[in-house]
Parts: structure tokens; C-alpha cells; sequence
């Protein structure tokens, strides 16, 4: 018999980097959506909020919408998502028209069923027992997530920063290449470590800009 206690066991599983992201369908303030008719089409970023109509939600949408354009340039569909009605939703979105003159250009899911917020473990029962948190999660155009985070609910996140790490995927991706500590386009990138001796004691003369046999850096083609 096992002696290792599943303290987890109450709670939904959260799912976990390179796993198909679970598929959902459901309505938005822009009409019904489902998850996977974005596979092998766009990059999503899912993102939940705590509550319509409350002051740190309203600076992260307003964040949202700024970047909005530069999410769209990098092939993403922004989607929202909180436990809040339809109805609240559009009221909220037209009170941030009218009070701060941002328009709000992504859609914003109704989970009031809890439905998607079950999949993605939004709910963080010790944090509040009827509020999502603050969660991202980036999904890839093959449909895995690729990275996400949770904050609790006194925490803007930075959107400049989820843009960056979906950027840094991207550029991951294209050029097999890793990115350094605040990585931002146009800097230099990780070459990957050699794996074997051979690869190592020749590292020095490939033309990266190499500290040692495992510290190696070059610049993307422009
Ligand atoms: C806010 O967005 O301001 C907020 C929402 C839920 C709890 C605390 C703050």
C-alpha cells in the first residue's frame, strides 16, 4: 500500500506546459467561441480576470488593448474570460469606453458555469472561492501551452511581459535558439549548449559570442 498522500486531490489538475490546452466552448461578448478552432491558425492568450468592474481588471484591459495591435502583428487572439454574465461584460467594456475612451477589441467569455475556469484550474479556492484568478496561459497555433502564470488578485500583471515571453516562444521556435533574462527583440539569443565533447572543444571557433563551451550568444538575422 502507498504511503504518499495526494494533498492535490480535491483540486482540479491545472494543465501543464507542452499539453494540448483543454478545449471549451462558450459564449463571449463577441459571440460563441471554441478554443480548438484555432489550431493550426493562430496563437491564443487566454487570460482570466477576478471580477468586471473592478479598478485593477480595468488597468490590465486598458494594458490589453494597447498592445492589442502587436499581440495581432505575432498572430494571437487575445481571449478574456471571468465568471461574469455576458450582460456584465458588455456594460463593463462600454464603462471603460466611456470613462477612459479605450475600446476593447478582443472578446470576453461568460464562464458563469464554470466551465472553462474547472479546465484551466482558475479558481483558487484559498485566494477566493467564486473568483478566477489572475491567470495567462499561452497556447501555440498546434494548440499546447507553451507558457502561463497565476497571480493573485491584488496583482496587475504586465502585459508588455506576456507579449515578451510570447515573442521569446516564437523566436524559440523559429531559430532553435533559448533567450536570456529579459530578452527583448533585437537582442542577442542563447545558442544551445553542445551535447557532446567533440562540439564543446570546437564551440569557441563556430562565431558566437562565446564566454565558455556552454555560453555561447549570436544575433538574429535582422
Ligand atoms: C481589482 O481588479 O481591483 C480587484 C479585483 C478583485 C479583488 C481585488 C482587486
Amino acid at each position: 500500500m502507498s504511503h504518499i498522500v495526494d494533498t492535490n486531490a480535491d483540486f482540479p489538475r491545472i494543465p501543464r506546459i507542452n499539453e494540448p490546452a483543454p478545449d471549451f466552448e462558450a459564449n463571449s461578448t463577441q459571440g460563441p467561441i471554441k478554443l480548438s478552432d484555432y489550431k493550426g491558425k493562430k496563437w491564443v492568450v487566454l487570460f482570466a480576470h477576478p471580477a468586471d468592474f473592478t479598478p485593477v481588471c480595468t488597468t490590465e484591459f486598458i494594458g490589453f488593448a494597447k498592445y492589442a495591435e502587436a499581440f495581432d502583428k505575432l498572430n494571437v487572439q487575445l481571449i478574456g474570460i471571468s465568471e461574469d454574465s455576458n450582460f456584465s461584460h458588455l456594460a463593463w467594456l462600454a464603462n471603460i469606453k466611456q470613462n477612459f475612451g479605450v475600446q476593447i477589441p478582443f472578446p470576453v467569455i461568460d464562464d458563469r458555469a464554470g466551465h472553462v475556469a474547472a479546465r484551466f484550474g482558475l479558481i483558487h479556492p484559498s485566494e477566493s472561492q467564486t473568483a478566477t484568478v489572475r491567470a495567462v496561459f499561452i497556447i501555440d497555433d498546434q494548440g499546447l501551452i507553451r507558457a502561463f502564470i497565476y497571480y493573485p488578485l491584488t496583482t496587475g500583471r504586465s502585459v508588455e511581459e506576456i507579449l515578451r515571453v510570447v515573442e521569446a516562444l516564437q523566436v524559440a521556435d523559429k531559430y532553435k535558439v533559448a533567450t536570456p533574462e529579459g530578452w527583448k527583440k533585437g537582442d542577442k539569443v542563447i545558442v544551445p549548449a553542445p551535447a557532446t565533447q567533440q562540439a564543446a572543444e570546437s564551440r569557441a571557433s563556430e562565431g558566437y559570442e562565446t564566454t565558455d563551451w556552454y555560453f555561447s550568444k549570436k544575433d538574429l538575422p535582422l
